[in-house]
């Protein structure tokens, strides 16, 4: 089965099992870290993100950005929930950039579930991902400039 092929309606595969189906399809062979993620919008849809590496090496794209991507193009605009997996000793977390990406469209209490390929878990949240972070509230004051 093609990674696209899961998550349709009715699919039982849970979020980090659809990450890591999507991680096959990565594109790393820079770094051999292949990355998959999965992100359940609120309406219930599913959509998945895969590293793509680029041999100018700062052209690449993470997993998470890929998934937010597949959700913006889907016309879904709120996260519910995100899986990300990688084949670390620790369950991999999302770059400094993709926690911005993710808290444009998350609460701070969003579960964010982080796994590896041998079956390690984490939870966490977006929030505790970001503390502190940068939002639309800051933008609200002046226009100058
Ligand atoms: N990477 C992701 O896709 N997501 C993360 O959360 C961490 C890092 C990718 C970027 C690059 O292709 C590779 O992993 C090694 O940094």
């Amino acid at each position: 089965m093609r990674a696209a092929d899961c998550c349709e309606e009715g699919c039982a595969m849970t979020l980090l099992q659809a990450a890591a189906r999507v991680r096959e399809n990565a594109h790393a062979p820079y770094s051999g870290f292949k990355v998959g993620a999965a992100i359940r919008s609120a309406d219930g849809a599913i959509h998945l993100g895969c590293n793509v590496e680029n041999v100018a090496y700062p052209e690449g794209t993470c997993a998470e950005a890929g998934a937010i991507a597949a959700m913006c193009a889907a016309g879904a605009r709120d996260i519910a929930e995100v899986a990300v997996i990688a084949d670390s000793p620790e369950p991999v977390t999302p770059c400094g950039g993709c926690r911005q990406k993710l808290a444009e469209f998350a609460a701070p209490d969003t579960p964010v579930i982080l796994g590896t390929t041998s079956g390690r878990q984490t939870r966490t949240t977006v929030g505790a991902l970001l503390p502190g972070a940068f939002g639309r509230d800051h933008l609200a004051t002046t226009r100058e400039g």
